[in-house]
């Protein structure tokens, strides 16, 4: 890196928060924890949900912000003669799996459908909305994921009976969410409401008055660094829509499942916190090599997507593979991602006087914990073949 020549090589330790004790996140900010589907996908069991959470705990994860243990898809049984849904084999007792979760000073997450079947096929919430609200809060649930799936069923018959009325499938999607986040509501407990419609009705614009704290902007992510660009640069122009309580959601992160490189992971973890993204691991916690521990709980980067201000960053630059993006944080500072989508070595600058510094400013490197003293007008970094940087920008 040409700029960090003059610089001593001393270790700084950052000043951004305060690590080593428990992150009191702001319950408006993105919602951090994990994700049982990235990897253990419809194989998920109460076994594997304990162990994550005993790993949040042992990993620092959970001291690092990462508090929703939260199980996708394939929990669900069968409804009872009373229409009351039951886990199935794999999950012999829901409560006592919520009260191991509380145990451990984390918040328990679950999934519905709000059609007749979940994406994997299971039973969904479909004219049950009340009693699963209701289960769920019982169970002590606080956040729940509800993927729209085979309701596109139901949207498309109606569009078909109905083509004097265009509107009618988004319609019937509002309601379906708000049929839900009423029952909520109603049920009584506060519960994280999630919506997954893989942003095909714009959910930023409808999501806050259904009651929702976060959405799903597009499908579904892989652990292939082609994907993972595909969603987080496409999330241009959204930023309008995110704010305290109500944020974006580029889907869960993919680090540490091992099909991208370090490189590839810090770009994946530097664009979704500019994002203010939710940031929910999706690897197996047992499994964790150090760089992918380190990469989850830089303490810099998640401050970057938990901060104060509650903005989420955009594009501030685009010239062919390189990238430059801001996001705006409390205090006057800006967060700076430097990205190298190319297959090659590349410089890629910011102008600090273009991002408000016009006097100069203090720079910190989040991956390399590095400050960086202070500079004036461009700052050049030399990034490998997918690679990022990550800097914090201060008066
Ligand atoms: C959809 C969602 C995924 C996951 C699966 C589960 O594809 O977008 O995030 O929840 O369903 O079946």
């Amino acid at each position: 890196m040409r700029f960090l020549a003059l610089l001593s090589l001393t270790l700084c330790i950052s000043s951004a928060t305060a690590f080593g004790q428990r992150q009191a996140a702001s319950p408006m900010a993105p919602p951090m924890g994990w994700n049982s589907w990235n990897h253990f996908a419809g194989h998920v069991t109460d076994g594997d949900v304990r162990a994550a959470a005993d790993m949040l705990v042992s990993t620092g994860m959970r001291d690092a912000g990462y508090v929703y243990v939260n199980i996708d898809d394939t929990w669900q049984g069968k409804r009872d003669a009373k229409g009351i849904l039951h886990p199935n084999a794999r999950f012999p007792d829901m409560k006592a799996l919520g009260d191991y979760i509380h145990s451990k000073g984390l918040k328990f997450g679950i999934y519905s459908s709000p059609g007749p079947r979940t994406c994997a096929g299971y039973e969904g919430s479909l004219g049950h909305e009340g009693e699963d609200a209701k289960l769920y809060a019982s169970w002590g649930v606080d956040f729940l994921k509800y993927d729209l799936c085979s309701f596109q069923d139901a949207m498309l018959k109606a569009a078909k009976e109905h083509p004097e009325n265009p509107g009618i499938k988004k319609e019937m999607m509002i309601a379906a969410y708000r049929k839900m986040g009423d029952a909520l509501k109603a049920a009584g407990r506060p519960i994280v409401y999630s919506l997954c419609e893989y942003g095909l009705d714009q959910p930023w614009i409808w999501g806050p008055e259904v009651g929702a704290q976060m959405w799903r902007t597009t499908d579904d992510i892989d652990d292939s660094y082609g994907r993972m660009i595909a969603i987080g640069f496409s999330q241009a122009g959204l930023s309008k829509y995110a704010g305290h309580g109500h944020w974006n959601d580029p889907d869960m992160l993919e680090v540490g499942n091992g099909k991208m490189t370090e490189d590839e992971y810090k770009t994946h973890m530097s664009l979704w916190v500019l994002l203010a993204a939710p940031l929910l691991a999706g690897n197996d916690l047992s499994k964790m090599r150090e760089a992918d521990k380190d990469i989850l709980t830089n303490r810099d980067a998640i401050a970057i997507d938990q901060d104060a201000l509650g903005k989420q960053g955009e594009r501030l630059h685009q010239s062919g593979d390189l990238d430059v993006w801001t996001k705006p944080l409390s205090n006057g500072r800006v967060a700076v991602g430097l990205f190298n989508r190319s297959w090659s070595t590349r410089d890629v600058s910011v102008d600090l006087a273009e991002i408000g510094f016009r006097d100069g400013a203090k720079v910190h490197d989040v991956w390399k914990h590095k400050d960086l003293g202070r500079r004036t007008g461009i700052v050049t970094d030399t990034l490998p073949k997918h690679g990022a940087t990550l800097l914090i920008v201060s008066r």
